[in-house]
């Protein structure tokens, strides 16, 4: 049975992978601060997997913290790293809480666990390193460009500081570039619940469709695309943790062609935002009340990726559809965080 650390485990992301990892019978350690997560989540990992995995609340920046875990933690075969601030216009407001949450906490990880000689490194990178991308689908070949916020520039920064570890031997490292995250597992008992307000689309529809909101502004229909709006990936979450599942075990398996690999993580598919809000009301029944605003500043048009380097690198394709994900993602908002935001 492998140990497998989580960092950021109790996140939204994180804490579908650790059920994954679980049902792959591996042995899941994880590291969360709570600063964008509850506690309660643990519960519900137990409660779908009948397994409680090990938490430790740390804070990944505190090096001190960092030691006394691998100390503790033997024999560690894998870490998959998602902690880090994730909201694009906070990190706008507040830079350097971005810089050093998510770069500090990168660096000092890698610190502890070249002392401890951990290798086997996933990443959690975005897919806003390609910003508007210059040609569709993006592979992982398509240049970057400049970071439309901190929290993207961050992510960036990261993936060079991995790079630049990888070619001193002491890390062994997979990148993982997501699309857009959405949806929950199906038994409605984990998903996405950030502390404060939501502001990507899926969570702004489903409280909308709970009536916590008055509608939806739909940022735009002015666009040059087919019926006006945005053009995203959306990649159900579990799918997603699936990834990370291929993605340790490549590691761990010496699968590895190279020390540092990235992969675009995603479905292929570009769904416009009103195509997801009509998707979310046929498949719920649902009325999202929504109306067309003005754009929003720093979005990107389109964008979508090819996936062809995960299919056959990772062995890992999707298999949720748009519809589960928005059933799954009412039922979390209907049932599994009701009394909880
Ligand atoms: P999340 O906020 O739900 O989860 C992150 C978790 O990390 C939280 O539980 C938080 O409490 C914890 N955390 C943050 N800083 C920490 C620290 N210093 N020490 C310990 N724990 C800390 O976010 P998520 O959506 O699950 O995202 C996970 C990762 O994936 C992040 O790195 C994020 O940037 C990346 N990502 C997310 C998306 C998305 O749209 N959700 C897209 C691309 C990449
Ligand atoms: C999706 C689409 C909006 C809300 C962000 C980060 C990115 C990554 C994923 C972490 C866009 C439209 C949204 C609303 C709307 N995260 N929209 N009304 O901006 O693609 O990506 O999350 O790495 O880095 O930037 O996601 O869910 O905010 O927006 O019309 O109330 O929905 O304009 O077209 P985004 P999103």
């Amino acid at each position: 049975m492998n140990k497998i650390l989580v960092t950021g485990g109790i996140g939204y992301i994180g804490s579908h992978t650790v059920v994954a990892l679980i049902e792959q019978n591996s042995e899941v350690v994880i590291v969360d601060n709570l600063s964008n997560s509850h506690l309660f989540i643990l519960d519900r990992i137990e409660q779908i997997s009948d397994v409680r995995p090990k938490y430790y609340n740390m804070d990944v920046c505190n090096a001190a913290q960092m030691d006394e875990l691998f100390a503790t933690e033997k024999d560690i075969a894998g870490v998959i790293h998602f902690a880090a601030y994730k909201a694009v216009g906070e990190s706008v407001a507040e830079p350097l809480k971005y810089y050093h949450n998510n770069i500090g906490g990168l660096v000092t990880l890698l610190q502890a666990m070249k002392k401890y000689d951990i290798k086997n490194f996933v990443f959690s990178s975005s897919c806003s390193v390609y910003g508007n991308a210059t040609q569709l689908p993006v592979d992982e070949n398509c240049p970057l460009q400049p970071a439309e916020s901190p929290y993207g520039n961050t992510k960036r920064i990261c993936e060079e500081i991995l790079v630049d570890t990888t070619k001193t031997g002491s890390a062994n490292v997979i990148a993982l570039r997501y699309f857009n995250p959405i949806g929950a597992h199906e038994s409605g008992l984990i998903g996405e619940l950030p502390i404060g307000q939501p502001s990507n689309l899926i969570p702004v529809i489903t409280q909308t469709a709970a009536g916590l909101r008055d509608k939806i502004t739909v940022f735009g229909n002015d666009y040059n695309t087919p019926d006006g709006t945005c053009i995203r990936d959306y990649i159900h979450v579990v799918d997603l943790a699936d990834a990370h599942v291929a993605a340790v075990a490549r590691l761990i398996e010496e699968k590895q062609l190279q020390k540092y690999e990235l992969y675009n993580l995603g479905t292929g598919e570009g769904v416009s935002v009103k195509q997801a809000i009509d998707t979310f009301e046929a498949a719920t029944g649902v009325k999202a009340n929504h109306y067309y605003g003005p754009r929003r500043d720093g979005d990107v048009v389109q964008i979508w990726a090819d996936c062809t380097k995960a299919n056959k690198e990772l062995g890992w394709k999707t298999k949720i559809s748009l519809e589960d994900a928005m059933i799954s993602a009412w039922k979390w908002q209907e049932e599994g965080v009701r009394g909880k935001e």
